[in-house]
């Protein structure tokens, strides 16, 4: 049955079940007030029902939100008159939404964001875009929908400033009405990204996110304005979904209108419908919550990850004036200090990641193809946790986890009041923290990924007592939007008395980074405190590169020692034995959190290398070595750790490669699963059988070499399960081009990236081959985008060539807006060239 709250202060009225589906609600007249069971009810549902013949058609949509990313004007540099509708804006450059112009730009170490930054140009741009006011706007509510613009951002409408938003990964709206006029309107936005260093990492710069334009009419669902919270009971049988409603009412006079809530499944069936909800507003905003019951829901996993469909719809006079569908998971999930973390009452680790939000070579530009290629090559992992470090992420990331199974750890900030870098959030912080947690918990609140609200990274408060404050005071701002959700921080202190946002005792999860040597104590030092590995590893590598495995590095080996140690050619070995001092290599952290009970999982620094934060390494170096996967998108060998720990698929990966000087004793490694042993040949000759022993993670043979060909082969119970062959390649000889998706949308945005392998004549990757190969594209696309995964490459990312790194390099190939072909042609001085085909539709 369903259950009505009466919040603030409206009148809500509950019309009778009898209201059948064929009717609906004409509300003709100013309404007498109504209490529920006088007899004015029968009156006023006389006057209500109408036959469905005698419903109003509806005469426009009851609600547009279209995409308004194209048909901008951009300029790079500070022009003030810009904002005015008379300035001339002709010479300025065309361009669609979203776009980033620092990826566009060139290395320069000299370039005010430094390497850490990424090393590329900032400064300040405009964008200007004329575009016609929806239809009907003088009735209705417009608004204009960023979703992110990094950073600074303002905006003019017709000359009209409408408004500033500082920080540069937050989503924001500004409604419109009031300077809409007839005909031509222009819309200006400042983005000042000119004060560097300004982060830690690579930001992007500009209206690198979408932009929607919406338009309602003047009573109509807020935005943000819904939020679903489905209860499950305790036997999973029931699940009762709240669901609260902010309705405005925007016509300057009292209005009648009724709601219903509908929730549909997957297929698209209608499974519950509400009775509609009488609603009386006032000018003012009508909060409200309702609940359906649905019965035996199918809940949201990581490996099932079911959504339902909640529309919910506004009536007046017989019309549906409002629509809106929100997509929901039901699924329960909890932190034990004990038993660590379960889903849907099942136990299970967290095998986590953290993601900086920029696509490498597509720098901060947000395209959906290129979050989910991401996602993708992480669940092949067997990654089903993702930390948006250290800030809210695009929207369509957020859908993208709920839609393919990801927990998601949504971070707020990274630094309060006390900066890290000179020009940061910290700078805005007093001013804007409260709107901008507020929007992010508004605005993803519905995303069943989402299990933790992290209200900051590694905040510098913790080491004094102005933390305990400001921690109370940010729990209160997300408690009292949502209940559902522990709140947590990353904290680096582990001296409970000396950690001052812990000390606050307002957070209900103690989120550790790195200290993997702490775990096993966790639970004496913090009694009964729940207990997650927020940020761990900081190991080093670069794809392909390999030092002997002798000793481990770490990378710098103290704070304050000049670092001095590392290659002469800015890379870092891929055997899993090279981190930073603060953290460890992906095997000490994995062998920790593995061990204990109490560790609710682990999110490992990085999923995928980022730019910026080129640690250890100074320039050219300008991106980071922390990633499992690199900057490109090809995995580095503590990929296949990982898969064969945290997938029940069969892995047998083998490293290093086999090019080597005759008599070299070589360390050879094998990542595997699901078998009891692996036996290693060296050209057709056995080199014994090894299996894992203790916590062992990986097998080690030392192996003089000789040119050949390097075979393992896992066994389980004398039964082959895999076998793999790396053989010494010979010299360059030719391209092969692998496409991820040979069909792609031809709308305009879908992406195909294609694996460029640097081949010997025999068909065997050449592990260090470095050539430099020219692209060719022909018909319905374009290159968005080129790299090869080196951390210290300095060629530009927008560009019809690149040079092979360790035997590889990729093209980003993305559609037009035309159906048809693209060809791709890969050639290179000496090498047989190669072309592949994608198809768009
Ligand atoms: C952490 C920090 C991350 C990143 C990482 C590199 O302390 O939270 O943002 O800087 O170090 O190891």
């Amino acid at each position: 049955m369903l259950g009505l709250n009466i919040k603030y202060k409206f009148f809500i009225f509950l019309l009778s079940a009898t209201l059948a589906s064929s009717y609906c609600l004409a509300i003709i007249a100013p309404l007498p007030s109504l209490r529920v069971g006088t007899t004015k009810q029968s009156i006023l549902q006389e006057r209500l029902l109408l036959p469905l013949k005698d419903r109003d058609r509806n005469d426009e949509p009851p609600r547009s939100r279209i995409s308004f990313n194209k048909d901008w004007k951009f300029f790079l540099g500070d022009e003030p008159n810009a904002k005015s509708t008379t300035y001339n804006d002709t010479k300025w450059r065309k361009l669609t939404l979203p776009h980033d112009w620092s990826i566009e730009g060139k290395f320069d170490e000299k370039n005010p964001a430094k390497p850490e930054g990424g090393g590329l140009p900032t400064g300040i741009g405009w964008y200007r875009k004329d575009f016609i006011a929806p239809a009907n706007f003088k009735n209705r509510i417009t608004t204009i929908e960023f979703d992110g613009v990094y950073k600074n951002s303002e905006v003019w409408l017709n000359g009209h400033f409408v408004g500033k938003r500082p920080y540069g990964y937050i989503s924001f709206s500004y409604e419109l009405s009031k300077y809409l006029k007839a005909g031509k309107n222009t819309i200006a936005v400042k983005v000042d990204n000119s004060a560097q260093p300004d982060s830690r990492w690579y930001s992007g710069s500009g209206i690198y996110r979408n932009v929607w334009l919406t338009s309602t009419s003047k009573v109509a669902i807020a935005h943000w304005g819904v939020k679903v919270n489905p209860q499950l009971s305790k036997d999973g049988s029931k699940v009762l979904v709240n669901v609260g409603t902010i309705i405005y009412n925007k016509t300057k006079q009292n209005q009648t209108a009724a709601l219903i809530n509908s929730i549909y499944d997957e297929n698209g069936k209608l499974i519950k419908k509400s009775n509609p909800y009488f609603l009386k507003l006032d000018t003012t905003n009508l909060d409200m919550t309702t609940d359906l019951s649905i019965k035996n829901p199918i809940l949201w996993s990581v490996d099932n990850p079911k959504q339902y469909k909640l529309v919910t719809e506004i009536l007046q006079n017989g019309k549906v004036i409002d629509s809106k569908t929100t997509l929901f998971g039901i699924r329960s999930f909890s932190f034990d200090a004990k038993k660590g973390f379960s889903l849907n009452g099942k136990s299970m680790k967290i095998q986590g990641v953290c993601l900086h939000h920029d696509l490498g070579a597509l720098g901060a530009a947000v395209n959906t193809r290129g979050m989910e290629r991401q996602l993708e090559i992480m669940k092949a992992m067997g990654v089903n946790a993702i930390r948006t470090a250290h800030n809210p992420p695009a929207p369509e990331f957020l859908d993208l986890c709920d839609k393919m199974g990801f927990l998601v750890m949504d971070e707020a900030f990274d630094m309060w009041v006390k900066k890290k870098t000179k020009n940061d959030y910290h700078l805005d912080f007093p001013a804007w923290h409260r709107r901008d947690l507020e929007d992010m918990v508004k605005r993803d609140i519905n995303h069943p990924s989402i299990i933790l609200w992290s209200i900051g990274n590694e905040i510098r408060e913790q080491f004094d007592s102005t933390g305990i404050a400001i921690t109370k005071e940010l729990v209160t701002i997300v408690k009292n939007l949502d209940r559902t959700r522990p709140v947590i921080s990353a904290l680096t202190e582990t001296d409970p008395k000396k950690n001052f946002i812990y000390q606050a005792d307002a957070l209900d999860i103690y989120g550790l980074n790195y200290n993997h040597k702490k775990y096993k104590d966790f639970p004496i030092n913090y009694p009964n405190v729940k207990f997650l590995g927020t940020e761990t590893t900081s190991a080093l590598a670069t794809r392909g590169y390999y030092d002997t495995a002798d000793s481990i590095r770490r990378w710098p080996k103290d704070g304050k020692t000049k670092f001095t140690e590392g290659n002469k050619d800015w890379a870092a070995s891929s055997y899993d034995n090279v981190s930073a001092y603060w953290g460890s290599t992906h095997e000490e952290t994995l062998k920790e959190a593995k061990k204990y009970e109490h560790v609710s999982g682990i999110f490992v620094w990085t999923g995928f290398d980022y730019l910026g934060e080129p640690l250890p390494y100074a320039w050219p170096a300008r991106s980071s070595y922390f990633g499992i996967v690199d900057l490109a998108g090809f995995p580095k060998d503590s990929y296949y750790l990982y898969q064969s720990e945290w997938t029940n698929r069969p892995v047998l990966h083998l490293l290093p490669h086999w090019n080597w000087n005759t008599g070299k004793s070589v360390e050879v490694w094998a990542y595997y699963n699901n078998a009891d042993e692996v036996e290693l040949y060296l050209n057709g000759k056995s080199l014994g059988k090894k299996s894992k022993q203790g916590d062992d993670l990986h097998l080690m043979w030392n192996v003089p070499f000789e040119t050949g060909t390097l075979k393992a082969i896992s066994r389980k119970g004398g039964k082959e399960i895999l076998v793999k062959e790396i053989k010494t390649a010979g010299a360059p000889a030719k391209i092969e081009l692998i496409a991820d998706r040979k069909v792609i949308k031809a709308d305009g945005r879908d992406l195909s990236f294609i694996t460029v392998k640097v081949l010997d004549k025999d068909g065997n990757l050449v592990p260090n081959a470095a050539n430099l190969v020219n692209f060719k594209i022909e018909g319905e696309g374009f290159i968005a985008g080129v790299d090869n995964g080196f951390q210290a490459s300095l060629e530009p990312f927008k560009a019809n060539y690149r040079k092979a790194y360790n035997g590889l390099c990729l093209a980003i190939i993305q559609a037009k807006e035309k159906a048809g072909t693209i060809k791709l042609t890969a050639t290179s001085n000496g090498l047989t060239s190669s072309s592949v085909l994608i198809t768009t539709k």
